[in-house]
């Protein structure tokens, strides 16, 4: 499924940007360029970004960031 359409980027293309590690729509943006264009897709994205669970992936970057900043409180 196509979420950026001006990108022409689809739902798995962004899923994998955000596996890789983007954790914001910019750095979604910067990987895939989703969402660099009219911007209608933002919202789309940071959906995405906000329902993302790092645990469910163990070579997401943002996982182990968020094991390390635990491990350190
Ligand atoms: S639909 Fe993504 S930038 Fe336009």
């Amino acid at each position: 499924m196509y979420v950026c359409i001006c990108r022409v980027v689809t739902q798995s293309r962004i899923r994998a940007s955000i596996d890789a590690g983007a954790s914001t729509v910019d750095e979604v943006t910067l990987e895939c360029g989703a969402g660099g264009d009219c911007g209608s897709c933002r919202d789309e994205i940071q959906t995405m970004l906000d329902k993302h669970d790092a645990s469910d992936c163990d070579h997401c970057p943002r996982a182990h960031r968020a094991a390390s900043a635990s491990a350190t409180r």
